[in-house]
């Protein structure tokens, strides 16, 4: 098989992995702070870390990793049919990468699939036994349908996020720079924090998060990621310093001013790797 058609079948698991962590995601923010709750956002990190070795694996092979989505199902009205919808939804990867796994000649990317593939596995049991845990404890949906102008900023904090967790790991996985890789990396990870914060929150007021992100910047060019990221991040600190202004509630103007220092960090951070990054640039 040839290099494409792996980077391909790779694309496809890759957009299948993002799904399934929205949908976790989702899930587990509705439910609130129980434990099972916890356990499935343990599970949404553990296809994170999949999501991860997959577009490494397709940069290794000089492909770009796919910032779609594969379908997601987020319907059901108890949550006792979300996990069911999760059960489907593993038992789908599950099928995928069997099918890749025999596609696939590399015998190193056909381990690392395996290796995903037994994860899937696991995680099919465990919401197959969530399916019945919910209906036991009466797991309830924790979420409303408020719309005010709290809910709002709420709204475009997560979309927000969304956008820059992408954006921030397309960068780590494009830049050949690895002080770079290192940073974007790191601060994705902090942008997940952010997103689940603002989730939790959202539905802590009575809204209901829906997880959608604006447009991605995909510059393959070290010196022009670093440049949309501080132009973004410069942004959002603004927003969020004027959205904390205009709330009442302490606990969310706390929230908000928290996010923007954790903002205003990022664009001192970018920065300097910008410089550094010219002056390299100047030294060719
Ligand atoms: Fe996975
Ligand atoms: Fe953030
Ligand atoms: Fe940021």
């Amino acid at each position: 098989m040839d290099k494409k058609k792996a980077i391909a079948l790779l694309n496809q698991d890759l957009e299948g992995e993002h799904a399934a962590i929205i949908q976790y995601l989702v899930h587990a923010y509705a439910m609130g702070e129980g434990e099972m709750a916890c356990e499935i956002e343990a599970i949404a990190r553990e296809e994170m870390r999949h999501f991860d070795w997959l577009a490494e694996t397709i940069v290794s092979l000089g492909g770009i990793p796919s910032i779609r989505r594969g379908e997601m199902r987020t319907g059901g009205e108890s949550v006792s049919e979300w996990m069911r919808n999760d059960v489907l939804q593993e038992k789908d990867a599950i099928t995928m990468y069997q099918q890749h796994i025999k596609s696939i000649g590399n015998p190193q990317i056909k381990r690392l699939l395996k290796r995903i593939l037994s994860d899937e596995k696991s995680h099919r049991g465990d919401f197959e036994h969530f399916v019945t845990k919910a209906q036991k404890e009466g797991a309830r949906d924790l979420r409303g349908s408020r719309q005010n102008k709290v809910i709002k900023v709420l709204d475009w904090g997560i979309e927000h996020e969304y956008t820059v967790i992408l954006q921030y790991l397309i960068h780590s996985y494009l830049t050949v720079n690895e002080d770079v890789k290192k940073q974007m990396e790191d601060q994705a990870i902090n942008e997940m924090q952010h997103l689940g914060w603002l989730s939790e929150k959202m539905v802590n007021k009575k809204g209901a998060p829906r997880i959608e992100h604006t447009k991605v910047d995909q510059s393959t060019k070290t010196v022009d990621m670093l440049r949309a990221d501080i132009k973004i991040e410069k942004k959002v600190a603004a927003e969020y310093d004027r959205a904390a202004r205009e709330v009442t509630e302490p606990d969310l103007k706390e929230l908000l001013r928290r996010i923007r220092d954790h903002e205003l960090y990022h664009v001192d951070v970018f920065s300097d790797l910008l410089r550094k990054e010219e002056e390299r640039g100047r030294d060719r």
